[in-house]
């Protein structure tokens, strides 16, 4: 052997003793750290998952599962450096050996001891905080609900998902189905992250004519790609289509379908509608912030009719998930356009809300019926967001809302799950005051929920009255039914929610201001979040939201004008389900929906009534079950 022969053997075996010294042979998966924060995972007895520690506090690291064409999917997964929060399933091909790239996590972190393969999956025991009667995925993170369709007898629930942690991040559509929008069965994903980019918002429709070429009844869903290209933010609508009554989808070949015409870089969240009066669809996608009406007679080549909403509503604002139809005015039958708008920033109580406009659609134009500074609100609480309506229900305008605020959404303390739906609701319009305003009342199907009941006496009340433990037997989850009727002079009137830790949470009429609130001020956990300069608030990816502090933004009042309702009494209706309070006023004229995370259930009932007397009539308690 020369010289040369042999310094190359020695420099050979070295580096192949350096090699196996830093890696971890665990049969029949072999990691190999490639360099201090690369490795690679191979994977030579497949199982049906490779199970990843997760720390919710650490930066995301690039998981690729290499060779999974035809995606080859870059996933941005948040991998335990020195502590395990949960782990998540990442699905391995079956028929072979597979690789496993990990770049960005450092050799020592612990999550390479931890990984391991298993056939099976188990989230661990949900917190208590994850309710029990409302939509929530198993294990992830859930925000906005999409493609919501009625088809053959069953609600398809798809929604934004992320399957590798309960942050934001790699966006999927995850998908749910019901029969009665109560019991919800979880499926496969339905659409994953892919080499254009996350699954954003959209929505699907039920293409009886087969028009766009896949087959009478397939299910189209349009939704959104989006990536960052060079630093700067790309979307664009797609489309993907299934034969198979929504199960799975297939994304089209040509996508994407329609970009801006301008290249703005927030075009997104595509809802599709039949317009019967020139037989056509139409999409509106939100676009910066306006919405942006485009036509097609195949579904897949789309033309730009006009915009609406710049200069209008609440702000500032950023205009996100769409939703345009009809509603008959109650009482007179008329029929009016109504738009809806999720915006972000710009809540009546800040970070991301419902707004919406009532008004005229001739096919071309949508023509408010109030002037630009007026903004309307579909719920007066703050987590209440992206709601949008089913594809597929005549008669009835039925949607459902993500039940939380971008300002803290990702450091609400949930555990292995984080997002929850608020109840599904119809969508009705009436009028208060000369004015039009659209109202929501929770879906007929929620009164099945009601299981055991007590009824408390009529009463007029003119002081504090307290019932300990009345809610002790229903407090995770239940429904309160009652009807307040105050008398001239009263000041307050309401009702708080109690635990012996000292958690509240007052829900009242303020006479003197006419309003009806939610304080939940003092309702539990309200401080989430690290620590956070005013500087890298404003900077920080408001998806993700990392590591910020928002104590003073979950801790307040919501409130709704009573100017809404119709007469001096008022009838409430409360949801409790654990982390979520819904109300409900005036058979939905009022609608607020809140998160509270009480350290304890609450279990006593407080009954107040200042400046006067109040008669409370009709007072039910339900608990509440599937
Ligand atoms: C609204 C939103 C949508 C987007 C999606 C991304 O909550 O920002 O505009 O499609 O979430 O997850």
């Amino acid at each position: 052997m020369s010289y040369k022969q042999l310094s190359l053997t020695l420099a050979l075996t070295t580096l192949l003793l350096l090699m196996a010294s830093c890696s971890h042979t665990t049969q029949p998966m072999h990691i190999q750290h490639t360099s201090d924060t690369t490795a690679l995972v191979q994977i030579h007895t497949p199982q049906r998952y490779l199970l990843l520690p997760i720390q919710e506090s650490q930066p995301e690291v690039l998981v690729r599962l290499i060779g999974n064409r035809p995606e080859d999917t870059e996933l941005d997964i948040r991998l335990a450096v020195d502590s395990i929060d949960y782990f998540v399933p990442l699905a391995l091909p079956m028929d072979r050996e597979s690789e496993v790239e990990i770049i960005g996590l450092g050799a020592k972190a612990i999550a390479w001891d931890s990984i391991r393969l298993s056939d099976t999956f188990t989230p661990a025991p949900a917190d208590y905080y994850r309710p029990a009667l409302h939509h929530a995925p198993p294990y992830g993170w859930m925000n906005d609900p999409n493609g919501l369709v009625y088809l053959d007898g069953r609600y398809h629930l798809y929604y934004q998902y992320n399957p590798y942690g309960a942050k934001w991040g790699n966006m999927y559509w995850g998908h749910a189905s019901s029969e009665d929008l109560l019991h919800w069965q979880t499926h496969e994903p339905a659409l994953a992250r892919d080499t254009l980019g996350h699954i954003f918002s959209g929505s699907t429709i039920i293409d009886r004519e087969g028009q766009a070429g896949f087959g009478k009844g397939a299910l189209l869903a349009f939704y959104t790609a989006h990536k960052m290209r060079q630093g700067k933010q790309w979307q664009a609508q797609c489309l993907a289509y299934s034969t198979d009554q929504g199960m799975s989808f297939t994304k089209y070949t040509g996508n994407p379908i329609l970009s801006p015409h301008d290249g703005i870089s927030d075009f997104r969240d595509p809802k599709v509608f039949w317009y019967a009066p020139n037989k056509s669809w139409y999409m509106i996608v939100s676009a910066d912030r306006e919405m942006r009406f485009y036509r097609s007679t195949d579904l897949r080549q789309w033309d730009y009719v006009s915009a609406f909403g710049d200069g209008y509503g609440a702000r500032p604002c950023q205009f996100e998930c769409p939703d345009f139809f009809e509603l008959p005015m109650e009482g007179t039958g008329v029929h009016k356009w109504v738009m809806l708008v999720n915006i972000n920033p710009g809540g009546a109580f800040g970070g991301s809300a419902t707004e919406y406009f009532v008004g005229n659609f001739d096919g071309k134009t949508f023509t408010p019926d109030t002037a630009p500074e007026v903004a309307r609100w579909l719920d007066f609480g703050k987590d209440h967001y992206a709601f949008v309506t089913f594809h597929g229900t005549p008669g009835r305008v039925l949607g459902i809302p993500w039940a939380s605020n971008w300002q803290y959404a990702n450091v609400t303390p949930y555990k292995q799950s984080r997002g929850v739906n608020g109840l599904p609701r119809e969508l009705f319009l009436f009028e208060a005051g000369g004015r039009s305003y659209v109202g929501a009342r929770p879906a007929t199907e929620v009164t099945k929920l009601r299981k055991d009941s007590i009824t408390l006496p009529e009463t007029r009340l003119s002081e504090r009255v307290r019932h300990e433990d009345l809610l002790a037997p229903y407090s995770d989850s239940f429904e309160l039914e009652l009807e307040l009727n105050p008398e001239a002079g009263v000041t307050q009137a309401g009702i708080i929610l109690t635990n012996k830790q000292g958690d509240r949470l007052p829900i009242f009429l303020d006479l003197s201001k006419g309003r009806v609130v939610m304080d939940r001020t003092q309702s539990g956990l309200i401080a989430f979040g690290e620590q956070a300069t005013p500087h890298e608030r404003e900077s920080a990816d408001w998806r993700k939201g990392d590591g910020l502090n928002y104590q003073n933004d979950f801790a307040l009042s919501t409130w709704a004008p009573l100017g809404l309702c119709a007469r001096k009494t008022y009838r409430l209706r409360l949801f409790v389900d654990r982390s979520l309070a819904e109300l409900f006023v005036e058979g939905g004229r009022i609608a607020m929906s809140n998160l509270i995370f009480p350290r304890t259930p609450y279990t006593s009932l407080e009954f107040f009534s200042e400046g006067g007397s109040t008669q409370i009539r009709g007072l039910h308690l339900y608990r509440l079950g599937l």
